[in-house]
């Protein structure tokens, strides 16, 4: 026998000289969801690692993670019903608590990296991602309400603009409003592949966001968001993406599109980002309140498969979580 793969494995010393793939602080972006007001720091059934929270509360865990050694945070808004309407006007109203919240992290934490979510479906009171009209979702109108929150959220000082709708041609749009607005240097963080996935349930709970639901009453967010059955036309959208001048392409979920991560890193000289969406999320914690798993192990395993399929960069719930473990171990 020539080669015996099990010498590489030999002792703990020779396992960590051929170890790959490593997670660290430098890979991931923590989400964060902000609500209005001061003093509030909600728990999110579904999603326990999470919390809803005011500004004050929200500066505070951002001084906790970054102690913990991450530098990149993804925001979303909760919005009152009272500001929600047919355009999502709100979005981009300088009075919008999300984007004095956005000016306010960044003076206490200029050197964090502060990214956004671009898209309706927070403001809306239709809870979809575009402009509802005749029960069908208008894409060129939608996009220019996305250049108008985009262009709002540069102003506020966000870094990295988080374009979640999957309108076609928005990359193009919203780059070429940056440009002419003078907002050259913010980035765009494409949601390139954005399945139409039922693992968002957690994240909509968390922010009042699910859009009226039925079958019967279109449209559905299945005609925006890509079918789970498809991978093809995720090099369409990324191509697409890429051209328009996208900086990030992203992928979401992620654990159940690890393909998908794959394809894309093989296929494109952008960095790649992997949301950790929140479903994905919570079914580990379920089964680990239930001593079914062992938290320790699988939430690191899970975050470095996801890295190892070609993450550079992983959105996730347990970015701070993760760093405190790998502090104690
Ligand atoms: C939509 C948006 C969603 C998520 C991030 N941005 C949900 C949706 O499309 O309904 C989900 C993230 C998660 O589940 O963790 N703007």
């Amino acid at each position: 026998m020539l080669r015996r793969p099990r010498r590489n494995r030999k002792s703990e010393s020779i396992r960590k000289l051929v170890s790959e793939h490593r997670v660290s602080a430098d890979d991931l972006i923590m989400p964060l969801f902000i609500v209005d007001g001061i003093n509030h720091s909600e728990v999110i059934n579904s999603l326990p690692v999470a919390r809803r929270m005011s500004l004050d509360f929200l500066l505070d865990e951002i001084k906790e993670c970054v102690h913990y050694g991450l530098h990149t945070f993804i925001l979303f808004p909760k919005i009152p019903d009272s500001k929600k309407d047919k355009t999502a006007s709100y979005s981009y109203d300088p009075d919008n608590f999300y984007l004095k919240a956005a000016t306010e992290i960044k003076s206490s934490f200029p050197d964090i990296t502060l990214i956004s979510d671009v898209a309706m479906d927070p403001y809306s009171i239709d809870g979809h991602d575009g402009l509802v009209y005749n029960g069908i979702i208008e894409n060129d109108e939608t996009l220019e309400i996305l250049c108008k929150m985009s262009l709002a959220q540069a102003k506020a000082g966000f870094d990295i603009l988080g374009p979640s709708d999957m309108m076609d041609h928005r990359v193009q749009a919203i780059r070429d409003h940056l440009d002419k607005n003078n907002y050259k240097d913010t980035g765009i963080m494409s949601y390139t592949a954005k399945y139409s996935s039922a693992f968002y349930g957690p994240f909509r709970d968390a922010l009042d966001s699910a859009p009226i639901d039925d079958p019967d009453i279109p449209p559905h967010k299945k005609s925006y968001q890509m079918d789970p059955a498809n991978s093809t036309e995720a090099l369409i959208e990324a191509e697409m993406d890429m051209i328009e001048g996208a900086d990030y392409l992203m992928v979401k979920p992620a654990l159940h599109y690890l393909d998908i991560i794959k394809s894309l890193k093989d296929n494109f000289a952008l960095p790649i980002a992997a949301y950790h969406v929140s479903g994905e999320c919570a079914m580990l914690i379920a089964a680990c309140q239930n001593k079914w798993l062992e938290y320790e192990k699988v939430m690191p395993e899970t975050l470095l498969s996801i890295k190892r399929a070609g993450a550079d960069a992983i959105i996730t719930y347990f970015a701070k979580e993760y760093l405190k473990l790998s502090n104690t171990t």
